[in-house]
């Protein structure tokens, strides 16, 4: 079974920890997020996969090659334009034979995909979405059905007045390969204000699979965040790639801990970490790859990428640190604050209430604090 992986966005809002590293390219608990994806896929049957690319491919090659190292094979296809999310699959038909799975490539799932791919041979169905529950459809493709699962109406970022239904798009698609007849070829066209509308006229079978499957797009920042306490916490299901030193520690390789250290799990400690004496790391938190967390800080709720380095007495709470930051001692920093790569501050500043700091910013002793 194959699948294409559309990658093309931007990340616009993930900024600044898109500035330099591409959204699916981003870690999700130390791990680039679309390598954890391609290894879910692989896990449920899937072993060939098309990532349709707009720009950077080259750094997609550079991580993931030809997919062998994840045991399965791997396209990297880069569009001459942007196509959007329907002309992407139709830039790559050629490589597509029988139903394939199409996946929105910032969605985090535990989806069970052979539950889905039953229903859609059960139904016979030419298009199958899968949909999620969520509290505010607003920002999502809302999905009517009847009583069958028949889709009745698709309609993208619905206004307030026209919410019907509490099930949207999940980004999880099956779709024939006939269908695609309908997407123009060489232009810019969407599944969702396309493609779909499209198959509604037409009567092909379309059926919505609802799931109550962990499910979060997170393409924002405090989804990112959010998304790595849900699986520290264990409410995704998540294969942790270190060993559990203690409850619910894990550790990626080797890691240097000062015995007067204190660890609270849920916490993922890198490889090459050290943490000196008195610091507090409470979870959920994840400490990248190499990062040096000075005596006395503080950590809590924190993901902090590879190479930082925490000075002393810092305090770190709800937060993201890019990577290769240098963070001065007495440094608060917290309320789901994001620092992009390679920061410099200076002591005693403190970032709070979502402040978004751009990669490469240097700020001297007190620079802000309030
Ligand atoms: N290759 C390629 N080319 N990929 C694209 C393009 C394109 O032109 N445009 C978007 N994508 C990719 C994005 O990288 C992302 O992985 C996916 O398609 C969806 O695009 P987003 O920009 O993230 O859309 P959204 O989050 O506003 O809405 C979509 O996802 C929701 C679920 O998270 C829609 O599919 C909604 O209906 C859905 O509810
Ligand atoms: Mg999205």
């Amino acid at each position: 079974m194959k699948a294409v992986i559309l990658v093309g966005g931007l990340g616009t809002r993930l900024r600044p920890l898109t500035c330099n590293t591409p959204k699916p390219m981003i870690p999700l608990v130390n791990q680039p997020f679309i390598e954890w994806m391609l290894l879910r896929l692989r896990d449920q049957g899937i072993n060939e996969v098309i990532l349709a690319v707009q720009y950077l491919a080259d750094r997609f090659r550079a991580t993931l090659g030809d997919g062998s190292r994840l045991g399965m094979k791997l396209h990297v296809v880069e569009e001459p334009e942007p196509r959007g999310t329907a002309g992407a699959v139709k830039n790559v038909e050629h490589l597509l034979d029988g139903p394939t799975f199409i996946f929105n490539g910032d969605v985090m799932t535990d989806l069970d995909l052979q539950a889905m791919l039953a229903f859609h041979r059960e139904r016979q169905s030419k298009v199958t979405i899968s949909l999620t529950p969520v509290e505010d459809p607003t920002q999502f493709g809302l999905v009517e059905m009847d009583t069958n699962n028949h889709v009745k109406r698709f309609l993208e970022k619905p206004r307030v007045e026209d919410i019907t239904t509490n099930l949207i798009n999940a980004g999880t698609y099956i779709i024939e390969p006939d269908v695609f007849r309908y997407v123009p070829p060489n232009q810019f066209y969407m599944f969702e204000r396309g493609l779909f509308p499209v198959v509604l006229q037409t009567g092909d079978p379309m059926y919505g699979f609802p799931s109550r499957a962990y499910w979060t797009d997170i393409g924002k920042p405090q989804t990112y965040i959010d998304v790595h306490h849900d699986i520290l916490i264990g409410k995704v299901k998540y294969g942790f790639r270190g060993t559990e030193i203690a409850n619910r520690v894990w550790l990626e390789g080797d890691a240097t801990i000062h015995p007067s250290a204190q660890i609270v799990g849920p916490v993922v400690i890198g490889d090459g970490t050290v943490v000196e004496r008195g610091a507090r790391i409470i979870g959920p938190t994840v400490l990248g790859a190499r990062c040096h967390i000075g005596p006395d800080a503080s950590l809590e709720g924190a993901v902090l990428w590879d190479d930082n380095t925490i000075g002393e007495a810092v305090t770190l709470r709800n937060s993201v640190l890019g990577r290769g930051n240098s963070i001065g001692p007495k440094t608060f920093i917290s309320d789901g604050a994001i620092i992009g790569d390679d920061c410099s501050f200076g002591p005693e500043n403190r970032l709070e209430r979502g402040i978004r700091i751009w990669p490469g910013t240097v700020l001297g002793e007190k620079a802000i604090s309030f």
